[in-house]
Parts: structure tokens; C-alpha cells; sequence
């Protein structure tokens, strides 16, 4: 469910027609709807209406201050994987009692840092991070408030670069090992045990693999208790997919998650803090773009576009699809063709999509890039000396800049000489 809809023959996103962005603000443009945000985030936090429960949202989706102030106003925690997150959270006005802090590498600072403004829960990844947590707490004369994340070795079925909870992927502690981890960890001087923490994988389409995982979380939390730990709160990670394609993706609903959520930890009296992202973030956002030219091969049709990979990376590096909707509505019996949708960077994987079967495109077009409100903006880089993407907020009427585009003179000017390459212009 989102709000980016054909009216009057164009797109719009809410009241704002998106041929008015991009005439405003200039292509390519990360376009967000407030309402999309909103929604997803009322539907899934009423999804456990009656359990003590905190959303956490992952920020790693989309961590523009704008949207993070929209879901901050909405009730949300943060979830957040590192001292730069971190800042980003608290100039959002998140109270460090709403804030988790995930990763496999947290430095000395970015501990401090979390310790210093009082987060809920450090989710610890290794029992390495459990002794030098501790350490740095005792410093600070504090203990550290801290859930194991076990790693419970389920398949999550998605691509393999976003499955975090197989026995071979970096994350988290060893299902085996985690008993003896919370008797470690139960020794620490620094270290106060309050939960357990999983995060099995993301854009996951089918509940089988989270009540897997989530089976084997209620008998870990009975077992700590039973070694006399005691364990407040269940972080679940997030996870939930997004319907990318529309119809063989189809995620389930948060209703039937939780359901399930409740049914198997819902009898042990734990706080449930869950972390999604993609579900908050991905359909509230598109990505804007102009077709620059059109280039038959013989072999191919090329449709050449100023979208490159350093704006959305998603399509080469997790061959993710993404809808392609031309923003003047196409008539119903449009002519069609077989494309691949590239952009200007100078690289074979820059591309948003390919053989794809399109309404007709032409130079000057534009068109909207769905489901890109997460993982997108965020993972943008300059590559080439492109500008970096802006991003719009969308809310009713009304829309902001929330991000400038970065210009090619704003990239070069954080850049410096060596003091001996600068020619002594007296000389
Ligand atoms: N919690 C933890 C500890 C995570 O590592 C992640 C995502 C989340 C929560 C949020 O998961 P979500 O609800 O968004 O599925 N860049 C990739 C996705 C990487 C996800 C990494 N971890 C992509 O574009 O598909």
C-alpha cells in the first residue's frame, strides 16, 4: 500500500505531481511519501496493540533526520549500527531508552558514546565484544545494559548477501554457544544481561523461516531463565519483505506476524522490541529519473537514463528488481518493448533493469523507479563525480527538500592538495 498513483494521466506522489519535482528540483530525485511511512508504521506497531512492545526502526533503510523525525513523532525507537547512527538518532530527538545498538564491529568510541546516552540494549555479537563492552563500561564506572544475539542457523530463503542468520554468515553467536556466552556474560563487571536479541536475514517473503527462529528463541529465553539469567526483553530484528514484484513476493501481513510472534513468545512475559526497515521505508519512496537517449544495438535496446548504480545500487548488487513506471500514464494499448534500463556510469553493472518489457520510452521521458525508499538513498555514493541524489519529502500538498543534491564543486572542495604539491604562487 502506497501512495504514489496515476492521476489525471501522471503520476503523483500524494497531492504533488511528480513532473513538478523533477522540474523544481531536477532529476534524479528520491521522491518519499509521509503517508506511506506513516502507515507502515501505524499498521505494524497496532500489529502487537496489547503486548508491551517497542519498534525500533532500522534506520539503515533510510536515515534522512526528515523521515526519522516523522517516525520519532509516531512513538519509534531506533535501531542503530553505529556511532554515526547514533548522532543521527539523537539530533532526531530519539531518547536513548528507545535506542538498540546492532553490529558485529562497534569501536571503543561508538561503546562510550551508547553508554554515555543511556540506550535500552547493546545486541552483542561475539563474546569478544562482550569483554571489551564490559571493560569500556567499568571505566565508565556504568555496566552496560546487553542482549546476546544468537545466530540460530535457519535459512532465511533471500538473496545470499542480506541472510544474516546461517550458521556461515558473520552475525551474531553461535545457537550452541549461547548458553555459555550468558554465563560469560553474567560475570562481567560491566555487563547487565536484560535480553536476547536475533536477526535471521531481510526482504523475507514467508513466516516459516522467523517462527523457525523464533520457536528456538522461546526455548533459549526458558533455558536462560532457567540458569538463573534474568531476561527482560526479545529482540526479533526485522526482516519483513516488501513486495518488489507485486505478485510472487507478497510478504505477509504484519497481522499474521505478529500472531505468530505472540503465539510462540507471547506466554513468557518478555518486552518484544522488534526492528524493521524495509517494510517501514521501501514502498514510501521512488526514485525519479530522465531518459537521456535511446540506443539500438542490433542485439538490444538500450534505454539510457541519468539513474546511475551510484543512486541505486540495489538492481547489480542484489540483482533486486524494481518496478518501472513511466510518470505520464501510459495508454492502455501503449506499444512495448524489450529494454534494459541503464544509467551513465561507466560500468556493465550500472543498470536499473534489464530485457525488460516497457511502454515505449523516449528521450526527455521520465519515470519512477518503485519500492526504492529503502536501501536507496542510503547506500548512494559519488562514484564518477556524480552529484549525489537529493531527496524530497512528500506530505499531502507539500513537499521539501530533506537532502540537497550534492554538486560536483561541494565533492571536490572536501578535497585537499599535499602541502607539497601547492606551487608557491609568489615564487
Ligand atoms: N536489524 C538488523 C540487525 C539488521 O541487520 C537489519 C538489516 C535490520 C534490522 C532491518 O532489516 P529489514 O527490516 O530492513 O529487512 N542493503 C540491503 C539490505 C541489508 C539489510 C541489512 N540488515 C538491500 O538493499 O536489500
Amino acid at each position: 500500500m502506497h501512495h504514489f498513483t496515476y492521476r489525471d494521466g501522471e503520476m503523483f506522489a500524494e497531492g504533488v505531481p511528480l513532473s513538478r519535482i523533477a522540474r523544481e528540483v531536477g532529476t534524479p530525485v528520491y521522491v518519499y511519501s509521509a503517508a506511506t511511512l506513516r502507515r507502515h508504521f501505524r499498521v505494524f506497531d497496532e500489529a502487537f496493540a496489547g503486548t508491551d512492545h517497542l519498534v525500533c526502526y532500522a534506520m539503515k533503510a533510510n536515515s534522512n533526520q526528515a523521515i526519522l523525525r516523522l517516525l520519532a513523532d509516531m512513538g519509534a525507537g531506533m535501531d542503530i549500527v553505529s556511532g554515526g547512527e547514533l548522532q543521527r538518532a539523537k539530533a532526531a530527538g530519539v531518547a536513548g531508552e528507545k535506542i538498540v545498538f546492532s553490529g558485529v564491529g562497534k569501536t571503543d568510541a561508538e561503546m562510550r558514546a551508547a553508554l554515555d546516552y543511556g540506550i535500552l540494549s547493546f545486541n552483542v555479537e561475539s563474546v569478544a565484544e562482550l569483554h571489551r563492552l564490559s571493560e569500556v563500561a567499568e571505566a565508565m564506572g556504568r555496566r552496560a545494559p546487553v542482549a546476546l544475539r544468537i545466530n540460530p542457523d535457519v535459512d532465511a530463503k533471500t538473496h545470499e548477501k542480506i541472510s544474516t542468520g546461517k550458521a556461515v554468515d558473520k552475525f551474531g553467536i553461535p545457537w550452541l554457544e549461547a548458553r555459555a556466552a550468558y554465563a560469560e556474560a553474567a560475570r562481567l563487571p560491566g555487563i547487565e544481561v536484560k535480553g536476547v536479541a536475533m536477526h535471521i536475514g531481510s526482504q523475507i517473503t514467508d513466516l516459516a523461516p522467523f517462527e523457525q527462529a523464533f520457536t528456538l528463541m522461546a526455548d533459549l529465553i526458558r533455558l536462560l531463565r532457567a540458569d538463573g539469567h534474568d531476561i527482560r526483553h526479545a529482540d526479533l530484528g526485522g526482516g519483513l519483505g516488501v513486495p518488489y514484484h507485486g505478485d510472487t513476493d507478497m510478504p505477509p501481513h504484519p497481522d499474521d506476524y505478529a500472531a505468530m510472534v505472540k503465539r510462540l513468545l507471547g506466554s513468557l512475559g518478555v518486552k518484544l522490541i522488534m526492528e524493521p526497515g524495509r517494510m517501514i521505508a521501501g514502498n514510501a519512496g521512488v526514485l525519479l529519473g530522465r531518459v537521456l537517449f535511446v540506443k539500438e544495438t542490433g542485439s538490444k535496446t538500450f534505454v539510457i537514463t541519468d539513474v546511475g548504480m551510484n543512486d541505486l545500487i540495489r538492481p547489480t548488487l542484489y540483482e533486486a528488481f524494481h518496478h518501472i513506471l513511466p510518470v505520464r500514464e501510459p495508454a492502455v494499448d501503449a506499444p512495448r518493448k524489450v529494454v534494459d534500463v541503464v544509467g551513465p556510469v561507466c560500468e556493465t553493472g550500472d543498470y536499473i533493469a534489464r530485457d525488460r518489457d516497457l511502454p515505449v520510452m523516449q528521450r526527455g521521458d521520465l519515470f519512477a523507479v518503485m519500492t526504492a525508499g529503502a536501501y536507496g538513498a542510503v547506500q548512494s555514493c559519488t562514484y564518477n563525480t556524480r552529484a549525489l541524489v537529493p531527496e524530497v519529502l512528500v506530505d499531502g500538498e507539500r513537499f521539501a527538500v530533506i537532502r540537497p543534491r550534492l554538486e560536483a564543486r561541494d565533492i571536490i572542495a572536501l578535497e585537499r592538495l599535499a602541502p607539497w604539491q601547492v606551487k608557491d604562487e609568489m615564487a
